[in-house]
């Protein structure tokens, strides 16, 4: 069983789309795959209930928003991969998801600012690492097309000292449309440019299981 958290403190960076569609890709895969919604908001858990009604390979997801995940998570070692969607405002749940991880993927929109605002996450990623080694990477998320990160942003990245992936996610109404249909990107729309990040992505998550 491997576990990958999708966590960041600032909100409405894409960790609910993103844990989402990893769930969605790892299923059509055919692992067993759980998704953990560590979010008092529970969109997660709304996505999994759209779709339930929806003829595709479904997943299995629960809510856990107490912060008992890593002492809990050797009793879902039935699953190939566990995804928790992460990093609401309350950190309790969040540092817990941390010890139960074997990746931490922190989303992160394009700009100075709100890969600064990541300092919070980036702490507590510290703190656990002296328990724990646990691999992280920030994405980069709605990312307007035809547009470059900006030089700052990057460089900011670098100073952190946490690997940017490859993969930039753009902003594409598609990832919002498929959300809401129960679907992942590559099930809404499986030529689109959204669904090709998507793979990109996932095959980057991959590699550092
Ligand atoms: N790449 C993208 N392109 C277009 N829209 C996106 C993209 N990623 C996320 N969104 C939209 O941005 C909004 C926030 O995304 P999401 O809910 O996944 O973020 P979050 O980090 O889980 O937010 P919260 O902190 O509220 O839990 C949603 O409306 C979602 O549809
Ligand atoms: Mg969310």
């Amino acid at each position: 069983m491997k576990v990958v958290t999708v966590g960041n403190h600032k909100g409405g960076v894409g960790k609910s789309t993103l844990a989402c569609n990893i769930a969605v890709e790892a299923t059509k895969e055919g692992r067993k795959v759980l998704l953990i919604d560590a979010d008092t908001q529970k969109s997660s858990m709304d996505f999994r209930g759209l779709r339930a009604e929806v003829d595709v390979p479904q997943f299995n997801a629960v809510a856990v928003t107490n912060p008992t995940i890593h002492k809990d998570i050797a009793s879902f070692n039935a699953f190939d991969l566990v995804i928790i969607d992460a990093g609401g405002r309350d950190t309790g749940p969040f540092r817990s998801a941390l010890l139960a991880s074997d990746l931490l993927v922190i989303p992160a929109l394009p700009s100075q600012l709100d890969i600064w605002s990541t300092e919070n996450t980036v702490t507590l990623l510290e703190e656990a690492r002296t328990f724990k080694e646990i691999n992280a990477c920030f994405v980069a998320n709605r990312v307007i097309p035809n547009s470059n990160i900006a030089k700052e942003a990057y460089q900011a990245l670098i100073d952190i000292g946490i690997l940017l992936l490859n993969t930039k996610i753009h902003s594409r109404v598609a990832f919002a449309y498929s959300i809401s249909e129960g679907k992942g990107v590559t099930e809404y729309e499986p030529h689109g440019k959204a669904a090709q990040e998507m793979r990109e992505f996932y095959k980057e998550v991959k590699s550092w299981l």
